[in-house]
């Protein structure tokens, strides 16, 4: 039974570990990260327990959108190396029992994209391959064919003097949206998938895939501020992914799927339970994190129980904090007193659940934000096109030096040489002033460091991950004192987290601890988290 479900599923009691490849560890010193880089890192990233990596884009591109636009799906980046290097960065980390999750881009590709070039120029297979409209004529002056508006600010659409015509564009304007209700776009990305399939990576996080699907009447948003949803969770999305689930399970490859664009429960679990993907990314739980930096108690413990909900069944949900696309963990509750221990208190929380846990990059050792001081500073094209359509960029700055994504893509902080050990050339983005203080070399020595939590904690969840696959669980919160209580086969686990303003006294009688951030268990500090075994 048990080898059965090692091998069907492989993903439900494994460790997923992110990497922003650009940031993570550049190997020939041209101040990008790159694939060699990783390889060199793959014994730390089995050290803070992970089974699987997940690495952002590495595929040839103009880097508009640092690698989510892609120009060649079949050329590896230069500055991230070749695909010799992929080959032996898939080979060698499965020597050490890491398997290898790639991004895969299947709502758009980059404008440079040769399928793109031949669509504009209207060269069969590929006029229809993406999303052209004509512009309507408003008192003379062309105008886009509908008041859509993009994730990334500004009209949904951008204008091609050479085909005189619209194309649709819910990112950045060099990222032109697949139409998949083209056969050869279809096929096209078919063979990508059945490329890397055949290079024997196990899967892939698919990037944006709640928005492949889009409303084909191409009719007004009645609501602006929710236009997204005239291209998100559409029911043909879900047809068209029951296709690529195909090509999927033939090759044998696990998907995770990015699911913005606020999708209804009922949405979330018919993507898991109906033959799309394996495992969602859901984005509930940032509305745990309060203006003021602290924790929402209230909105914690609801999260915690909707995730939970999203991976009965035969649906399944990743359980994280953060990733490329969001500020740093530690500083999005440094209102909270001891924003360390809050951190580690989220993390077991989290990843304790059902569900599969991915950490991010930086997150294990407590990275921070960067302190941005003016609007030149973001390299993010995000924040670009934020300013371009601001009417008061003030304001604007003023909200994006918290929320920027480019927070999450400073460097990371290995040790305290120059660049935080990351390169010794000149990095492409910024290095965190504090990395002498926070870094892996450091953690690693610290016993009570968030890394040593992370390993700890991570352990423990590795050991019971099976049984938490088809466990009970029942929550509770008593003014912020909370957590649940998961019952297995024989024994009961309690996963508990003081978040309230006094100490609690624990009753431990019968119990066996398996997990606690602090050195006493007896009774609960402010900030403590324990994982508690009880037999029944
Ligand atoms: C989601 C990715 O995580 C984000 O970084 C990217 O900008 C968009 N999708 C578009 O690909």
């Amino acid at each position: 039974m048990k080898e059965v479900f090692m091998e069907k599923v492989w993903w439900k009691d494994a460790i997923g570990y992110q990497i922003y490849i650009r940031s993570f560890k550049d190997s020939n010193d041209d101040g990008i990260g790159d694939l060699k880089g990783i390889n060199q890192k793959l014994d730390y990233i089995k050290s803070v327990g992970a089974d699987f990596i997940w690495i952002c884009p590495f595929y040839d591109s103009p880097m508009d959108d640092n690698g989510y636009d892609v120009r060649d799906y079949y050329k590896v980046a230069q500055e991230y190396g070749k695909m010799a290097d992929l080959k032996k960065l898939i080979k060698d980390a499965h020597d050490k029992s890491i398997r290898v999750v790639v991004d895969l881009v299947l709502n758009h590709t980059s404008d440079e994209n040769i399928w793109f070039v031949k669509s504009e120029k209207k060269i069969e297979p590929f006029t229809d391959f993406y999303v052209w409209k004509d512009g309507k004529m408003v008192d003379g002056k062309m105008c886009p064919p509908n008041n859509w508006i993009s994730f990334f600010s500004g009209p949904a659409w951008k204008y091609s003097e050479k085909r005189k015509q619209y194309y649709l564009k819910i990112f950045s304007n060099k990222m032109p949206d697949i139409n998949y209700e083209s056969e050869t776009a279809f096929a096209e990305m078919e063979k990508v998938i059945d490329y890397f399939g055949e290079l024997g990576v196990d899967g892939f996080r698919v990037d944006a895939i709640a928005h492949i699907g889009k409303d084909l009447t191409f009719a007004d948003a009645k609501n602006l501020k929710k236009t997204y949803k005239s291209f998100s969770n559409l029911p043909n999305t879900h047809a068209y992914l029951k296709r690529f689930n195909k090509t999927f399970s033939k090759n044998n490859l696990v998907t995770m799927g990015e699911l913005g664009g606020d999708p209804s429960k009922k949405d979330l679990i018919k993507y898991t339970t109906e033959n799309e993907l394996d495992m969602i990314f859901s984005f509930e739980q940032m509305s745990v994190f309060k203006k003021d930096h602290t924790i929402n108690r209230k909105a914690l413990i609801k999260t915690l129980k909707y995730k939970e909900s999203l991976s009965s069944k035969n649906g399944w949900s990743v359980l994280f904090w953060l990733n490329h696309d969001y500020p740093r963990l530690i500083s999005r509750i440094r209102g909270e007193q001891d924003n360390k221990n809050a951190q580690i208190c989220l993390a077991s929380l989290m990843y304790m659940l059902k569900g599969t846990p991915m950490v991010y990059n930086g997150e294990e050792i407590g990275m921070e934000n960067y302190p941005f001081k003016s609007p030149a500073d973001f390299k993010d094209v995000n924040a670009k096109m934020i300013f371009d359509n601001a009417e008061d960029i003030d304001a604007e700055f003023n909200k994006l030096k918290e929320t920027t994504r480019d927070h999450s893509r400073t460097v990371m902080q290995w040790d305290s040489t120059k660049n935080a050990g990351f390169s010794a050339g000149k990095p492409w983005t910024y290095v965190n002033s504090n990395y002498k203080k926070v870094n892996v070399e450091k953690a690693q020595k610290a016993k009570d460091s968030i890394l040593n939590n992370y390993s700890r904690l991570l352990a423990v969840r590795k050991e019971y991950g099976e049984a938490l696959c088809n466990a009970k669980y029942k929550f509770f919160n008593k003014g912020g004192y909370m957590g649940y209580k998961v019952t297995c086969d024989g024994y009961t686990l309690e996963v508990i987290a003081n978040l309230s303003k006094a100490e609690r006294v624990l009753d431990l009688q019968g119990a066996e601890v398996l997990y606690s951030n602090m050195p006493k268990a007896d009774s609960l500090k402010v900030y403590q988290t324990v994982v508690l075994k009880r037999s029944l």
